[in-house]
Order: structure tokens, then sequence, then C-alpha cells
């Protein structure tokens, strides 16, 4: 018996939930295991009707749970970035969610638009640093600063690019990017053991070139952590140029290692090639702690209640999650699930079918329960 907390949250984010329940239920009746779900009232409904975002009780309901299952939050009705900011970021960094997992894999029968390139090429994982880099949120904004006000900025300035930014800037905004020796090295060491475990080949994404202080931290610690693996063949790739191999060569990559926002941004790119942002799943992992599985695509607000919206990546985080509480066998039940859903055509509108929502997650439970 697993106990696992579920936020269905805004958008179409309850309607995704709900399939993936089914198919992680119907994973249990076959595979032996029973799970009790609790679900939490978290979203833009809650605060508008209460003006609370999370509470600190809502956090220490949620750190009683291995693992989360969460659908999307944002909702038009309240300000960009004051939900995903105060519910999703909050629960990543809370409950110190430190590897963002996020495979990069093309299923068969799907599409990807990439020329020549199928199932065997796609096939890689991204470890995305999750509480670390330009999301710790510090920052500012100054309008008709004084010249003494940013002198360490200004020092900064001037000594790499000699810019006097006092002279004429009526208004001014920073925000500094944050990495430790010991954010850095937990993280790349989860990589390491991953690919340990797959093909043996370790990508690290950075732009060291640039922003030579943070990715020049990061890089060290990548080239210490490498010594102890001397089995896993490692290599650099700056963030810009990896986004050019992503779409010309996906099959060089098993497993690539990445600070936040660079991740951030990749995985977009990762979900495309794997055939969209319907199949990308993602887990927010502390391995001892409490973890989060969500799909990586955001509340799609206009498709809402339509019954159009695609579970897949919601139902392939269910097979992380699955995996995340060791249940490995089912896990890859609910991926093969997926495969014949797909092969049978019984797919959603994004993916060029016209199933709808629920019929997408009965089908996928069914073909579990056939497997
Ligand atoms: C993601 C999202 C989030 C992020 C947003 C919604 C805060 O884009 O999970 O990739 O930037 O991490
Ligand atoms: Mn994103």
């Amino acid at each position: 018996m697993y106990r696992v907390a579920s936020i269905g949250g805004d958008g179409i984010g309850p309607e995704i939930i709900r399939e993936g329940k089914k198919v992680l239920d119907a994973t249990g009746e076959t595979y032996g295991f029973d799970i009790e779900w609790h679900d939490f009232d978290i979203g833009a409904d809650r605060y508008l009707r209460t003006g609370e975002v999370l509470t600190e009780d809502d956090l220490h309901e949620l750190g009683k749970f291995r693992a989360i299952y969460f659908g999307a939050i944002g909702d038009k009705r309240v300000a960009p970035g004051i939900l995903e900011k105060g519910i999703l970021l909050r629960i990543r960094f809370h409950f110190d969610q430190y590897v963002n997992l996020r495979p990069i894999r093309m299923l068969s029968g799907t599409v990807t638009p990439l020329a020549g390139k199928g199932p065997e090429d796609i096939d890689f994982v991204v470890v995305r640093e999750n509480t670390e880099d330009f999301y710790v949120g510090i920052g500012s904004r100054f309008r008709g600063f004084q010249k003494t006000t940013l002198s360490v900025e200004r020092e900064l300035y001037h000594a790499e690019f000699n810019l006097d930014i006092e002279s004429d800037a009526d208004e001014l905004a920073y925000q500094i990017g944050v990495v430790s020796r010991e954010g850095a090295a937990r993280v790349i060491e989860y990589a390491f053991e991953l690919a340990r475990t797959r093909k043996k080949k370790l990508t690290s994404v950075d732009k060291a070139n640039v922003l030579s202080e943070i990715y020049g931290l990061w890089r060290e610690v990548f080239s210490e952590q490498a010594k102890k693996y001397p089995d896993v063949t490692t290599e650099f790739s700056f963030v810009d140029a990896i986004t050019m191999w992503f779409v010309k060569n996906p099959e060089w990559f098993d497993v690539v290692v990445t600070p936040n926002m660079f991740g951030d941004i990749i995985t977009d790119l990762g979900a495309m090639i794997q055939g969209g942002l319907g199949l990308a799943p993602g887990g927010n992992i502390n391995p001892g702690g409490t973890s989060m599985f969500e799909p990586i695509h955001g509340s799609a607000p206009k498709y809402r209640g339509l019954g159009i919206a695609n579970p897949m990546a919601t139902i392939w985080a269910g097979s992380l999650l699955l995996d995340h509480l060791g249940e490995h066998q089912a896990g890859a039940a609910i991926i093969n699930a997926l495969e014949k859903t797909i092969a049978d055509g019984v797919v959603t509108r994004d993916m060029g079918g016209s199933a709808s929502t629920s019929a997408v997650g009965d089908y996928v439970s069914q073909a579990i329960r056939g497997s």
C-alpha cells in the first residue's frame, strides 16, 4: 500500500490527473499494490477564494508523503508568477527536490519533427538541477537609483565590461544566479549514478565561457566527480551548442546534466523532438524526502473542461512515480501500455487523433490489465 498526495491544480490539471490516477490504480491492481490517494485543493480557485497560495499547513501535510502527483498550475485570473512561484517552485524548494528528471524518449509510433530520426535515436534523460541557479529569487529593480546604491554590481560591470551604468540609466534590474559546490555535487553525482545504469555516457551543460563564475564552479565540480566514475564517458557542451546537437544528433546523448535555467529551456526543446509537449513527463526528486511527479507542460486554460487534453505526459509521470517507489516493473508496464495505445491510434488531437482525455486513460488502463 502506498499513500500518494495528489494536486490537480488549474486548467486541464484536474482532468489529466484523473486519468493518471486511473492508470496508476489499474497498474496497482495488476501488479499487486494499492494506492491510497490524498487529494489537496491547491491552485487558482482556492487562491481566489481564500487568498492562500500554499500554507505552512499544506507543506506540513504534503511532507508526510514520499510522492506527490501534480497536474498543472496557472490561471488567467491570477497575475503570472504568483502560482508558479508560490506553488510549484515553493514545493520544489521546500522539499529540496534537487533533481528534476526529464526523460527525452521517443515512444514507438510517435512522430518527431526531426527528419530521419526514430525511437532508436531519441532516448536520453536530462537531469536538471532544481534548487539553485537563477531560480533562487535574488534580485531587485531600481528606479532613479543613487550612485552608491549598487556599488557591488557597479564594480563588477566596470571590471568586466567597463560600463558606466550609473550615468544615464534611470531604471535597472538585476537577478543573481547561484551555484554552490554542494548543490552542484549532489545533482551531478545523481547523474553519474544514473549514467551507470544506462549507456555510461554523461554530458554536462554550462556556459562557462561567458558566465565563468557560476558555471566555472559547476564545471570544476563536474570534473572532480568524473574522477570517481572512470567507467563513465564524459563531455562538456555549452548550452547554445547543445540545442543544435539535440536537433542534429540526438543519438549522441544518454544522460545530460544541467544547471536549472538551461535545463528549463533545453527540456522544452527535448519535449518537441520526442513528439510534443503532450508527451513529456518530469520528476522532481529528493531521493530521501518528498518527491513530485508532473507533466512538464502547463495548465492550458483554453482547453479546460473540453475533454481533449492529452493525458499521456501525466500518465508517463505516473510511471516515473512508480519507479521512484521501487515498482520498476509496473513503471515499465505503463510505458509499454502507452506505446500500445499509440500504436492502436487511441490518441488525442495534438497527436493527430480524436480520442478524448478519458478514452486515452481507459485504453491505457485496459492495456495494463491485459499485460
Ligand atoms: C517547468 C516550468 C516551471 C519552471 C515554471 C512554471 C516555474 O517551466 O517546470 O519547466 O520554470 O521550472
Ligand atoms: Mn519549463
